[in-house]
């Protein structure tokens, strides 16, 4: 925990105490904490000027930036080592209303740092599009922040490692929908072993979200005939977002 956050709980300590802020004027230092300690309290009339409301609350970039920072270099699971250039954190609005979820790097967004830049990531930013939105607008992540070797599928123990933080990120930007992309995904936030083609068509409730599964991007370019699905999920999306029940 760096030194902020011990700050904020310690102030969030005090506040849950009851105390309405803090100041530097010594007046506040001094004040009575208890009537033992003080043998005639004046009646509550201390004025403290300096005090203000303290803000606990955060933005979501600034808790955003401490995930990022908690990551770390990180070598807590084996991907470390094999192979891994960048770790891909996430990009886009961190105050989103709709957020993407993919399973992992692969090798273009290892290089470059950034999920879904390679054909996948066009195909993705197309289906963004398609609803009237840019990828500014949308955040984008992974389960996994670091690439599988040879693009295999993340293995139990990375997902366990890894997907801590990805919880703490949609926690952050507390999305209105988020779109789990594919089978790994979708399995890994719904903790089932259903394929995709059985969890898409629906809408499920994550974390205070409106959760749709549709195919990975991957998958559609392998399976064009697909597109009339996602074109389904998407236009759900997009009525979830404008809050039209879907
Ligand atoms: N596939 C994914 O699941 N994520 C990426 O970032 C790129 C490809």
């Amino acid at each position: 925990m760096d030194t902020r956050d011990q700050l904020a709980e310690h102030l969030k300590f005090f506040s849950e105490l009851g105390v309405p802020g803090v100041s530097r004027d010594p007046v506040w230092a001094d004040r009575p904490v208890n009537a033992s300690a003080d043998p005639e309290p004046e009646p509550a009339t201390i004025e403290h000027p300096q005090i203000a409301p303290v803000s606990l609350v955060r933005s979501a970039a600034e808790v955003l930036a401490n995930v990022r920072a908690d990551i770390g270099d990180c070598t807590r699971c084996k991907l470390h080592k094999a192979g891994r250039h960048t770790i891909v954190f996430g990009v886009g609005n961190p105050e989103a209303d709709l957020m993407f979820v993919g399973e992992a790097p692969g090798r273009d967004e290892d290089l470059q740092g950034i999920p879904f830049v390679g054909r996948a990531g066009q195909k993705l930013t197309q289906i963004i599009e398609a609803i009237g939105l840019t990828r500014d607008q949308v955040y984008i992540a992974n389960v996994i922040k670091c690439r599988p070797p040879e693009n295999r599928n993340p293995e139990p123990d990375e997902v366990e490692t890894c997907e801590p933080f990805l919880f703490r990120q949609i926690d952050a930007i507390a999305p209105k929908v988020i779109v789990a992309l594919g089978t790994f995904a979708a399995r890994s936030l719904l903790k089932t072993m259903d394929p995709i083609s059985r969890l898409r068509g629906r809408v499920y409730e994550y974390r205070g979200a409106k959760l749709i599964p549709t195919f990975h991007p991957a998958f559609l370019l392998r399976n064009p005939s697909c597109r009339r699905e996602v074109w389904e999920d998407m236009k759900k999306v997009r009525a979830l977002l404008k809050g039209e029940g879907a």
